[in-house]
């Protein structure tokens, strides 16, 4: 596990835009999911400016999300799909046909988890996973207590996850309970992983997560056990350390 820690929000952003970048001319037919939440938001605007220079190519990319709130219409602005197809997919010009994302519609949402599971099986794990974190160290949304066996699943949220995801909604209530979101082991078996934090409010969970002891209740410290990871953290971030 490789820890980078920049200086502020703008420059782990770029650095990250620069990281996936790299990753996509390396093999431009990559597998490559895509994480959502606030911390990204500045990389994908970063790597929207290196397209409009033609400096990025995603079209033959392969995109997985990563996770979805159940049963949210991928119209509805808060639904992952939404995000991903306003921040990165549309503006890259990324073919639909490259695409694949959970129906969070379906009338069978266990059905879904192990299709979306073979389907990630088929056209291959990724080659890269972008990641972000919660307070409580779920990465996706696998929340502290998941199994690091676990595969493709639903879930139900934390409290906490609730109420941080709630600035996003108009209210509380508005949060769905429930998530799709790729398991813990399907996660490891990602070649590459690449994990974003940024702001004071994820300095326990980087430390817990990083520097603590891996267990089941900080889902991210997992990544400890990874061959390829590397975590962009900026200094705020990092503020919880030992280093
Ligand atoms: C959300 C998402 C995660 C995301 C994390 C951090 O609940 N399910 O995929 O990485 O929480 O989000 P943010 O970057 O907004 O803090």
């Amino acid at each position: 596990m490789k820890i980078e820690i920049l200086e502020t929000y703008e420059e782990l952003s770029k650095r990250a835009a620069e990281l996936i970048l790299n990753y996509v001319n390396t093999n431009p037919s990559l597998n490559l999911a895509l994480p959502t939440g606030g911390t990204p938001l500045a990389t994908y605007s970063e790597l929207r400016k290196l397209f409009s220079q033609g400096k990025a190519d995603f079209s033959k990319a392969n995109i997985f999300q990563i996770d979805e709130y159940v049963g949210l219409p991928p119209e509805h602005p808060q639904s992952y799909v939404h995000y991903l197809t306003k921040e990165i997919i549309s503006p890259l010009k990324i073919p639909k046909e490259n695409i694949t994302f959970y129906n969070a519609l379906t009338d069978n949402p266990q059905e879904e988890t192990s299709d979306y599971e073979q389907t990630l099986k088929s056209i291959g794990y990724p080659d890269l996973m972008g990641l972000g974190i919660g307070h409580n160290s779920h990465i996706a949304f696998n929340e502290p207590g998941t199994s690091f066996t676990s595969r493709t699943h639903i879930v139900d949220l934390a409290e906490k996850t609730i109420e941080a995801n709630s600035r996003f909604f108009n209210n509380k209530d508005e949060v769905p309970k429930q998530a799709f979101t790729t398991g813990l082991a399907t996660i490891m078996d990602s070649k590459n992983i690449l994990l974003l934090a940024s702001g004071e409010g994820k300095a326990e969970a980087v430390a817990k997560s990083f520097q603590g002891e891996v267990s089941e209740e900080h889902p991210a410290s997992i990544l400890q056990k990874h061959p390829s990871t590397t975590i962009l953290l900026d200094k705020e971030a990092a503020s919880k350390l030992k280093l």
